[in-house]
């Protein structure tokens, strides 16, 4: 049966003492869905020992974001956890992730300055923060993060590479809903209105990829109004960015090569900021 511990300690003690056993870690802030437990399913596929973490991370939150609504359950994500595989939860209190004000912090330039790291200042520094700390505790040879945030994982295997730190980043595939929606804790603040609306990302990302394959769309602007164009005919999405970048360098694209590029969009359905993005294939 899966294990819950609360403190760095308890962690500690229960991760297996046996010096060969590859440690998994999936760090989530829960309210676990299919997305999240993909993760975790896979990890147990590769590891011996799959370590799950809860903490909604106050680091990342600027002060006008939902740190304080941000969805939480821990009864459910210890059902959901288990059933996924896991072997133990970690669940601190913000007291045993951050007893003092921390003075370090880790901060990842370049790849954090476009899409999410322009409307969100500082979140990937807390997101770089308490990543490494949660490295630091669990020690794990993997871990696993979803490319629904794509910036995210380039942020943290850039992180990874910089700073030397003796883990394997395993990026994992987008999960959705049967109509297309990326799959998101934070989902369920839609209204019904702004869920059918909120189809209309993966579409646009989707129809971009195709128009590419087709050479129908030839240049980043072409995708960038376009994707934009398809995502308006949805009258409560307010675009934030749509945005055509190289991947895991995160560079602006000026002519579409024999490169990975990813598609990438933030909109917000009323208070709702929601992300999506899909990886293309050059050449
Ligand atoms: P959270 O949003 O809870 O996501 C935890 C992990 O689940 C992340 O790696 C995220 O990319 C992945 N994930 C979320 N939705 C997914 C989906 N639809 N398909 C596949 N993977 C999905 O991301 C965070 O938490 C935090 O920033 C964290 C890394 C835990 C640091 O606080």
């Amino acid at each position: 049966a899966m294990k819950v511990v609360t403190t760095i300690r308890a962690l500690r003690r229960s991760l297996p003492d046996e010096k060969r056993a590859v440690i998994g870690l999936v760090p989530t802030m829960g309210y676990l869905h299919d997305g999240h437990l993909s993760l975790i399913e896979t990890a147990r596929r590769e590891c011996d020992c799959v370590v799950v973490s809860v903490f909604v991370n106050p680091l990342q939150f600027g002060p006008r974001e939902d740190f304080d609504t941000y969805p939480r359950d821990l009864n459910r994500d210890k059902a959901q956890a288990e059933k996924a595989g896991a072997d133990l939860l970690f669940a601190p209190d913000t007291e045993e992730m951050y007893p003092k004000p921390p003075f370090t912090t880790v901060r990842v330039s370049n790849v954090t300055e476009g899409m999410c790291g322009a409307s969100r200042p500082g979140h990937f520094d807390g997101v770089a923060t308490v990543v490494t700390k949660l490295f630091h505790i669990v020690q794990p040879h993997r871990a696993y993060f979803g490319l629904k945030d794509v910036q995210q994982v380039a942020v943290i295997q850039r992180m990874v590479d910089d700073l030397n730190i003796p883990v394997n980043i395993v990026p994992c595939p987008t999960v959705r809903e049967p109509d297309g929606l990326a799959m998101s804790s934070r989902n369920v603040y839609l209204s019904e209105e702004e869920r059918r609306q909120a189809t209309v990302l993966f579409q646009a990302l989707k129809t971009a990829k195709e128009k590419l394959a087709k050479r129908e769309w030839h240049t980043p602007q072409q995708v960038e109004d376009g994707v934009r164009d398809i995502i308006e005919t949805q009258p409560l999405a307010d675009i934030d960015y749509v945005e055509m970048r190289t991947f895991p360098d995160l560079e602006r694209v000026r002519d579409i090569g024999n490169k990975t590029y990813v598609i990438a969009v933030a909109v917000k359905f009323g208070k709702t900021r929601l992300i999506d993005n899909i990886l293309f294939q050059g050449g």
